[in-house]
């Protein structure tokens, strides 16, 4: 008889067992030493295409790469070893076809080593959620807010204030959990519209400006940790000013550097040694 492998990281199932338990714990990560230092706490690191703006200065997420998610990907895995990874599927790299959708996520989950994808998309994107979760690759829906849809907004706004968006926020969420995603983000929506999503759908909903209607939360950890300062949003809590802590201690070497205190002998190898070669 064979002993059943038990993988050591957080699992998809394991994840979808949480609906309605203890919250899901989420926060995106795109390097190792971040994945590193977010592991222990975490059961999601997600590798989000905000790392456009974040990581690269994007005004939005839609020109980032299926190469750099990957990338980034790898990266998150080799620092992680708890952590549910779940990447997320750039800008035009699924909406195609699900032929498509199915090529570049097999991609990324064969390349990165990552447990599933997310990608964002309501009820058009049923039909594309189908063919890729059936063909044993796990995914993670998006509703609400869906950032790569912001030309079509006009900008990042709040969706379900009016009673038709409401209806379709939630017809969203419904198309994609029957579709089969495993969970879903819900983004920048209302706090009644998070209730009625969590309440209907059988799966994990991990909110984002959503409330705390929802199974689990996500947040962007340079917006928690104040490493990214361009604009906090309103549903950003900050968790500690390392962008502050940061611009000290770059000062502070500079004022250092400048001043000949750095580096000092503590610094350097074979200080006040002068070797035989010189010597002769
Ligand atoms: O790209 C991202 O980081 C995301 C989360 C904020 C949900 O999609």
């Amino acid at each position: 008889m064979t002993t059943p492998i038990r993988l050591k990281r957080i699992t998809v199932p394991d994840l979808r067992a949480r609906k309605g338990g203890e919250p899901i714990v989420a926060l995106t990560a795109y390097t190792a030493p971040v994945a590193k230092l977010l592991d222990p706490h975490v059961d999601i690191l997600l590798v989000g295409d905000s790392l456009g703006m974040v990581v690269y200065g994007m005004e939005t997420t839609l020109g980032v790469t299926l190469e750099m998610m990957i990338e980034h990907g790898k990266a998150v895995m080799r620092g992680s070893q708890r952590g549910c990874v779940i990447v997320d599927m750039p800008f035009a790299s699924y909406q195609e076809s699900p032929a498509q959708a199915y090529r570049n996520c097999a991609r990324v989950l064969a390349e990165t080593g990552c447990a599933a994808v997310k990608l964002e998309g309501g009820a058009e994107m049923a039909d594309t959620i189908r063919f890729v979760t059936e063909r044993s690759i796990p995914v993670m829906g998006h509703v609400g807010l869906m950032p790569q849809s912001v030309h079509s907004y006009g900008g990042y706004r709040v969706q379900g204030r009016d009673e038709e968006t409401a209806a379709r926020v939630i017809a969203d969420a419904r198309a994609v959990a029957d579709a089969g995603a495993f969970a879903m983000v819900v983004e920048g929506t209302l706090e009644w519209v998070a209730r009625e999503i969590t309440g209907a759908v059988a799966v994990p909903t991990i909110g984002i400006g959503a409330s705390a209607a929802c199974d689990g939360q996500v947040l962007v950890t340079e917006d928690l940790t104040g490493i990214f300062t361009d604009f906090t949003p309103k549903f950003v809590k900050r968790y500690a000013e390392l962008g502050k802590a940061m611009t000290g201690a770059v000062e502070a070497y500079a004022r250092d550097v400048r001043a000949r205190r750095f580096p000092g002998p503590e610094h350097c190898f074979g200080a006040g040694e002068v070797t035989k070669a010189v010597r002769r």
